[in-house]
């Protein structure tokens, strides 16, 4: 089993300075079409969230019209750039996407079961797992002790060094962990927001954060304030899941690239 994880691809309308910038439309198109062209073809898509940019309608339909190029099952996540009500109008025809309320959900995929967390704050940058979230997690765990998990989620718990970024990380992130410690079902938790692949131990369990399909946050670890983007490869993640239940990682950019040497 295979899952393709895509995350941040921020979809804006033309014009604007940002996607001027990112071409950010143009690049989640590529990357879908990369997913498409995948051989074993994945079972399901996650995105984690920052879908559109500005959380706009108009946004959300460009976003809808480049998901129809594939007929796998799409996964969506909320990020702190989405408008939790507008997401919900535009995907009110993803059958697992809760009605009301927070958008997070469950979801089987061969007897593993995939978590989706909300960590949106309103118009705020970072994210929070309020108790009402976390209160929802932990009955869900509680009911499925003995099932493989996997949990997807916008705002990583970790921090990873790039302050500009921490500082609009999640907050309260221990509160969460004291969940994680509780149950021992968890084999990942994949996020996104951070523009770069990057991976910790999160209480005990291993945690990747997934690259955006467009523009990468520039990598430096000084203690400063300095936050900028760069054009270094889009990626997505493959995950994928072996008959015994290990689970492997690829990294995987979208825009195309030469083979270089073959063997017979
Ligand atoms: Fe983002
Ligand atoms: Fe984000």
């Amino acid at each position: 089993m295979i899952i393709a994880h895509l995350s941040d691809p921020h979809v804006d309308v033309d014009g604007t300075e940002f996607h001027n910038l990112y071409q950010t439309t143009d690049k989640f198109k590529v990357a879908i079409e990369k997913v498409c062209l995948l051989s074993p073809k994945p079972e399901a898509i996650v995105i984690t969230g920052d879908l559109v940019n500005n959380g706009n309608a108009e946004a959300y339909d460009i976003f809808n019209d480049i998901l129809k190029l594939t007929e796998i099952p799409v996964y969506l996540g909320i990020g702190n750039h989405d408008c939790r009500e507008t997401f919900r109008t535009a995907f009110s025809d993803h059958a697992y996407l809760p009605e009301a309320g927070f958008i997070q959900y469950a979801w089987d995929m061969n007897g593993h079961q995939m978590i989706m967390l909300d960590t949106n704050i309103p118009n705020e940058p970072g994210g929070i797992l309020c108790s009402e979230r976390l209160a929802w997690l932990d009955k869900t765990l509680l009911s499925t002790n003995d099932t493989p998990t996997t949990i997807f989620m916008h705002h990583p718990p970790f921090k990873t060094g790039i302050k500009a970024m921490d500082d609009m990380g999640l907050e309260d992130a221990d509160a969460f962990g004291a969940i994680i410690k509780k149950h021992k079902q968890i084999q990942r938790i994949y996020c996104g927001h951070l523009h770069r692949s990057i991976q910790s131990d999160f209480y005990g369990v291993q945690t990747q954060i997934c690259p955006s399909t467009t523009h990468k946050v520039l990598l430096h670890l000084e203690d400063t304030d300095r936050l900028a983007t760069t054009a270094e490869p889009s990626e997505i993640l493959l995950h994928m899941w072996d008959k015994d239940g290990n689970i492997v990682t690829h990294s995987c950019f979208t825009e195309p690239y030469p083979i270089l040497w073959e063997s017979d």
